[in-house]
């Protein structure tokens, strides 16, 4: 019944994701706590490596994270893509390039995230595998700074897609090879812990929410020829 729904999911929610998570959870938020009132929630947005020792301490019900803990009981479910892209400025020299050698970033310089973070690991890894070393000119511990540093001028970085969801125009993303990257966010607690009913409540949520998403390919599709605008 609606009192069921409504009046006894009540309590507290605690979760924590990692900061590429920080474009879409705070937005899904909204309409749960609608249709949720009683539920008060907390959201931490930190790096891989803190959201792992959160989760060895069980300080939260809920985890968002990209790579699934290599040495911890847990239950994952995979809900949404995180492809991580070559974000540049929206004037730069390879703009206009198709399927640039990866070999190529190795002279531009590069904007790397902080020890700890995910997105850093996933991209060392794919250099590594390549066998290419960048210019590290810069390291920031925020998709945001780096965005910054980017439309400054400062050099090109690696980062999620979902980081460009709303200020588009002042970025390109270059057509580099093995780009997209794939990763996948993913739900994620220890093996042993019971869900409250209010976390299990958010989990369904956001399982359907994701579904919508892709549905409508809010996340998917990236517009082009916004992103390009500027230097043509
Ligand atoms: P990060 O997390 O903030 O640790 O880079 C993002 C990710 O792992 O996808």
């Amino acid at each position: 019944t609606v009192a069921d729904l409504k009046g006894l999911k009540q309590g507290q929610l605690r979760l924590a994701v990692i900061t590429t998570a920080k474009y879409i959870i705070p937005r899904l938020l909204g309409p749960f706590c609608q249709l949720y009132p009683g539920i008060d929630i907390s959201l931490q947005v930190t790096n891989h490596e803190r959201i792992l020792e959160r989760m060895i301490g069980n300080m939260d019900d809920l985890y968002i994270m990209s790579q699934v803990p290599e040495h911890l009981d847990v239950h994952v479910e995979a809900f949404l893509e995180n492809p991580l892209v070559v974000f540049a400025p929206a004037n730069h020299p390879l703009a206009q390039e198709k399927n640039i050698p990866i070999e190529k970033l190795v002279d531009q310089p590069f904007i790397m995230r902080e020890p700890g973070s995910g997105t850093r690991r996933a991209v060392q890894s794919l250099f590594e595998e390549h066998g290419i070393k960048v210019k590290v000119k810069l390291e920031l511990g925020s998709n945001e700074a780096i965005k910054q540093a980017i439309a400054g001028g400062l050099g090109i970085s690696i980062l999620s897609r979902h980081t460009l969801l709303t200020d588009s125009s002042e970025f390109s993303i270059l057509d580099v090879q093995h780009f997209p990257m794939k990763r996948t966010w993913y739900m994620v607690y220890p093996s042993g812990k019971q869900l409250s009913i209010v976390a299990r409540t958010y989990y369904e949520y956001l399982l359907e929410a994701a579904k919508k998403i892709v549905e409508h390919e809010v996340i998917t599709s990236v517009p082009q020829q916004t992103l390009h605008s500027k230097s043509e």
